[in-house]
């Protein structure tokens, strides 16, 4: 009777009525799905047996990654409310680094029982905020699991590390690059600071050549420029004072274009003389300070060095490396403890950095320029990062970022708790506990949101080829039964206990990915309606 009537209703009312009940819940439905559909794009890459993603960017360049951060930064997604999960992806990788994947699955999770919520006729802004009061109580359970870990227990840090590396390419070097996570991140941390650790302070430099297996930590700097070798200078340096400096070493051009003729001979060698003779002037006051290392900063203006300036400073002896980037010359300055210098004039010996040696060497088919023994090491560290070819290389350096962030997160919040969907599956049970406690609605809402976290261990079961519903009823079970660290064990295709199988990952990660996804759930939701701005006639 109701199905009857509500056509001949809707088609009795006149179109242009203020207020369309439908439209809300359209657009909220839309926008759902949206979103759900990136969720279901990057799926299939949880877990240490997910799988990659081949991308080919405008320009033709092609990326394989399985960072869910990088796969959605380079997929084209024009949907607005699939551009939140987009940056919800990568407001995880701010935060923590890892656990892209996970937090935009979950999300998507959400929004699929948000969508069953809706459908039962609860209202979309009781389900946000049950949602949210959700992720806070689940927090704090996890909270509640979480054992400590103390910074100096590196056996520890280096299996959240390894974790992390399991679902990478790259995986089978992580016991190569796990500890050269743990390391770095170890040597840059401020013991005045307790509660965070600046990674950009760590440096990682990527040369092609070589395999994986050749990426070092080097406890100095290494630069990404060569030694200019044109005029014959020194490639290498012991004792080494090193002066940045950010002016031209060529001749000076006037602020605009202008044009000179010369048409006499004996003012044309006027002109080269006195160019000879204000680039040498230059070059002496450089090495009367001392320097005998001199890295140039990129100009764009004029050139910041020419032919004749580097005959002068080879003459002298100084070594010297162009092309350096602004934005390298902080990170620099710190590590050499040198001053940068805009104007010969200030160039003074007070501005240069000491370092026992410089060298340019060849390593694995790359020339890399190394600086060893810095009178204040240990400020930042800096990383060479081998492969093969650019994708291996890219890759590998995108699973290192992911493994230092790992760290990071361990010297923010010093908690760790255990993997393969044990934390979920555990959590989801408190929670479906604590819902009973909870009265109307929003025990619908904490029992929706309980079931909801099972996506985790389900795809992680999926996608190690497992039957996920027989997979996930155990170890139902199995927490039922008091068993807390029971997870998928991906490689024996079984649950076991996930501790014994070294499967650690940091609680931040997990947190954060909770928090956030519960937050972008509530933004879809509260959206009822989609206004397209045509102000420019589009
Ligand atoms: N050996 C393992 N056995 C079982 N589960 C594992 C193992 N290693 C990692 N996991 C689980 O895999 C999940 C992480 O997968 P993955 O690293 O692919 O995604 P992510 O961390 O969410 O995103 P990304 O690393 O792309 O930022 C976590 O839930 C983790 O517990
Ligand atoms: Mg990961």
């Amino acid at each position: 009777m109701a199905q009857v009537a509500t056509p001949a209703k809707a088609a009795s009312k006149p179109k242009t009525n203020f207020q369309d009940k439908e439209k809300p819940t359209e657009v909220r439905l839309s926008n759902i799905i949206a979103a759900k559909a990136v969720g279901d794009a990057i799926r299939t890459s949880l877990g240490p047996r997910g799988m990659d993603k081949m991308i080919q960017t405008s320009s033709g360049e092609v990326v394989i990654t399985n960072d869910g951060a990088t796969i959605l930064k380079h997929m084209a997604v024009l949907h607005p409310a699939a551009k939140m999960l987009v940056d919800l992806s990568a407001a995880q990788d701010v935060e923590a680094g890892d656990g892209t994947t996970s937090v935009v699955v979950l999300c998507s999770s959400l929004l699929s029982a948000a969508e069953k919520m809706l459908g039962k006729g609860i209202h979309p802004t009781t389900i946000a905020e049950s949602f949210q009061r959700a992720a806070q109580k689940s927090v704090e359970f996890l909270t509640e699991m979480a054992t400590p870990v103390d910074l100096a227990d590196r056996e520890s840090l280096l299996r959240a590390a390894s974790t992390s590396l399991n679902s990478k390419i790259v995986s089978q070097y992580s016991s190569l690059l796990a500890p050269i996570a743990v390391d770095a991140v170890l040597r840059v941390v401020d013991p005045t600071v307790t509660n965070n650790v600046n990674l950009n302070d760590v440096r990682v430099v990527k040369k092609v050549g070589g395999t994986i297996d050749d990426t070092e930590l080097v406890d100095g700097l290494v630069l990404n420029q060569n030694v200019v070798k044109s005029a014959g200078g020194p490639t290498r340096v012991e004792k080494a004072k090193i002066g940045l400096i950010q002016f031209q070493l060529s001749a000076p051009k006037p602020d605009m274009e202008n044009q000179i003729i010369v048409n006499d001979y004996r003012q044309m060698d006027k002109i080269l003389k006195e160019e000879r003779q204000y680039l040498l002037n230059m070059c002496k006051k450089i090495k009367k300070s001392g320097c005998n290392v001199l890295l140039i900063q990129k100009s764009i203006l004029r050139d910041a060095v020419n032919e004749l300036s580097l005959h002068f400073l080879a003459k002298l002896k100084i070594m010297v490396v162009k092309d350096v980037e602004r934005d390298e010359i902080e990170f620099i300055a710190k590590s050499l403890g040198c001053k940068p210098v805009a104007d010969v004039e200030s160039f003074t010996e007070d501005k240069l950095g000491y370092a026992d040696l410089i060298e340019e060497t060849d390593s694995a088919g790359a020339r890399v320029v190394k600086v060893t023994g810095m009178k204040n090491a240990g400020k930042t560290v800096s990383v060479l990062c081998r492969g093969a070819n650019s994708l291996v290389l890219e890759e590998s350096h995108r699973s290192l970022h992911d493994a230092l962030c790992v760290v990071r997160c361990l010297v923010k919040k010093k908690y760790l708790i255990a993997g393969g969907g044990a934390p979920e599956i555990e959590v989801s049970q408190k929670l479906m506990d604590y819902a009973k406690t909870l009265q109307g609605m929003e025990q619908y809402c904490f029992q929706a949101f309980a079931e909801a976290l099972e996506v985790i261990p389900t795809t992680l079961a999926e996608n190690a080829g497992l039957n996920p519903i027989s997979i996930v009823t155990e170890l139902r079970n199995k927490h039922a039964r008091g068993d807390k660290t029971a997870g998928i064990n991906v490689k024996k295709g079984t649950i076991s206990n996930i501790l014994e199988e070294n499967v650690i990952q940091p609680l931040l990660v997990s947190t954060s990915a909770l928090e956030l996804s519960a937050e972008t759930v509530k933004m879809i939701l509260k959206i009822d309606d989609l206004v397209r701005n045509r102000e420019n006639g589009h």
